[in-house]
């Protein structure tokens, strides 16, 4: 079965430059690298690539610390090399998105660079937040970084500059029309070397209100807005919904501008997906209104619990949500910001919940190195790189876990990334996780993705709206069954620790672990495993 357009029902592989394939023994993945491996990519199933910033970039947060956002950074290679990426992910009909950051600049930019040798009022500091100290000296506001720290840094004349993240990413000004206009021409340098869409990063937090006011509450809001505090869900829905930099109206006229740039290249179907961490829920459908962006990120299952009840909500919500402004929904089980799921919820049910989403409407996206039920790289701090170590002291580890580089095949570390030093280590208890040994095994995680991807596309992409089977709303404990039916397939998955009988009809297709069984004209699904029946 077909989708049309191309991105509605993608699976889309998101690939961390750094981390995919060293083409030049640096130590450091880069695009030649990229394309090197694009035949493995393709043999996936998938069929788009969304590439993390490969930007000129100081690199303080991963290249989300943008320099130059039009041009490659020699770590990376060069506009010739992200050039031919895309022509040779195009042979292979596989589409490239690329990551936009319009929240903030990296202080090398040469407009901050400008700002900090320009007075205050100037039209150079009029493009970030500049504002004076208050009278007794301190910050403008009392808002903490989401990196830890004050969202505030001074420079000499004593004027502070706001930056949400780290104090080398200055926000942006978007109610300075320059800000745009900047932006629509990376947009459209981007579109004309060929990419097929953008991940617009920190898409809720471009325009800011009462930037000049306390909040009530900055320690609280802060532990709210990060996924590692554990809170009652009550106080942190209630703080969530008094953040005064995220989700502001301002944020969808500027969408609706890009949706006509997007629009305006007819025949190529350029897409948008939107970084929106908002809330209530209900704000996230704002971003795929119809004169808006494509796809927006539904975050729930990085962190959601491997229990039925919650795992219904999350896909029930989504899914009716965004059914109220005509869009699909997205699926994402890690990505570069969070733990890999096969460390956060363990193995099996990794794969478990890897099948029973991409039986799911909507995209599915991928984290590379999830194929193969990779776990978080158990690193030293003395390895560690996020700022949000170094900017909490120590007391957040940060998220290179996740960024460690991928295993390709060989015995010993680094697996055949580079013939250098990666640039995070790599553990030699991943000699089984290289991709060498999973595509020699047929019961890999590897295979079950490719098996379950190609089915997908058979039997499911474009298959319309799912029918619940098992579900907490059909008297089923917290701890069991969870299924659903979707065209011609049925999909079971066994929360629990035993082996579970359900009535599921058909023929089975494919299970994420264990066998399955009959018995009294039922089938029974293993403990901690998902399967599909054609019916
Ligand atoms: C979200 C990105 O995914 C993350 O890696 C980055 O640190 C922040 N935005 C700031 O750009």
């Amino acid at each position: 079965m077909n989708s049309s357009p191309w991105w509605k029902e993608a699976t889309i592989y998101q690939i961390y430059p750094r981390s995919f394939f060293d083409s030049n023994g640096d130590g450091e993945g880069d695009l030649p690298g990229i394309t090197s491996k694009l035949d493995y990519v393709k043999s996936l199933g998938v069929d788009a690539i969304w590439l993390s910033p490969f930007y000129t970039s100081p690199n303080k947060d991963g290249g989300y610390d943008v320099a130059n956002p039009r041009d490659v950074d020699p770590r990376f290679g060069n506009l010739e090399d992200a050039r031919e990426l895309i022509t040779q992910a195009h042979k292979r009909d596989l589409r490239v998105i690329a990551d936009i950051v319009p929240n903030h600049f990296s202080d090398q930019h040469k407009w901050f660079q400008a700002a900090l040798k320009a007075k205050r009022g100037s039209k150079e500091r009029e493009r970030f937040h500049f504002y004076d100290a208050n009278e007794d000296g301190t910050p403008p506001n009392n808002w903490i970084s989401l990196f830890g720290g004050p969202s505030w840094t001074q420079v000499e004349d004593g004027q502070f500059y706001l930056h949400l993240f780290d104090s080398t990413q200055p926000d942006l000004n978007w109610e300075n029309p320059e800000v745009n206009a900047d932006f629509e021409k990376t947009l459209r340098f981007w579109i004309d070397l060929g990419v097929d869409g953008f991940r617009i990063d920190v898409a809720h937090g471009l325009i800011k209100e009462d930037v000049l006011t306390n909040h009530p509450d900055p320690q609280g809001l802060s532990n709210a807005l990060r996924l590692d505090v554990a809170m009652d869900s009550d106080k942190r829905n209630a703080l969530l919904l008094t953040v005064p930099y995220f989700d502001r109206q301002g944020v969808h006229e500027i969408y609706r501008k890009w949706r006509k740039l997007f629009d305006s290249y007819t025949g190529r179907e350029i897409m948008a997906v939107a970084e929106a961490w908002v809330h209530p829920p209900v704000n996230a459908t704002r971003y795929v209104r119809a004169d808006e962006l494509h796809q927006v990120f539904n975050f729930d299952l990085l962190t959601a619990e491997f229990d039925s009840d919650v795992l219904f909500d999350v896909v029930e919500r989504s899914i009716s949500l965004n059914a109220t402004v005509n869009a699909l929904p997205t699926w994402a089980l890690s990505n570069h910001d969070s733990p890999r799921v096969a460390s956060r919820i363990g193995d099996e049910q990794a794969r478990a919940l890897a099948l029973f989403v991409f039986g799911l409407p909507g995209s599915a996206y991928v984290f590379a190195g999830q194929e193969l039920g990779l776990p978080d790289g158990q690193l030293q701090d003395s390895d560690r790189q996020d700022p949000t170590f170094f900017r909490t002291n120590g007391a957040i580890k940060g998220r290179d876990g996740a960024r460690v580089p991928l295993p390709w095949g060989g015995d010993t570390k680094p697996f055949g990334f580079s013939t250098a030093k990666p640039w995070l280590p790599i553990s030699q208890s991943w000699k089984d996780f290289t991709i060498e040994n999973e595509l020699a095994d047929p019961k890999s995680s590897l295979h079950l993705y490719k098996n379950a991807l190609e089915l997908r596309k058979e039997f499911l992409v474009g298959a319309g709206g799912i029918t619940w089977l098992e579900s907490s709303q059909h008297g089923h404990k917290s701890d069991s069954l969870l299924s659903y039916s979707r065209g011609a397939i049925t999909v079971v998955m066994n929360l629990s620790d035993s082996a579970k009988e359900c009535d599921a009809e058909g023929k089975l297709l494919i299970v994420s672990g264990g066998t399955v069984d009959a018995r009294d004209g039922k089938k029974v699904i293993p403990a901690r495993s998902t399967a599909w029946f054609l019916t």
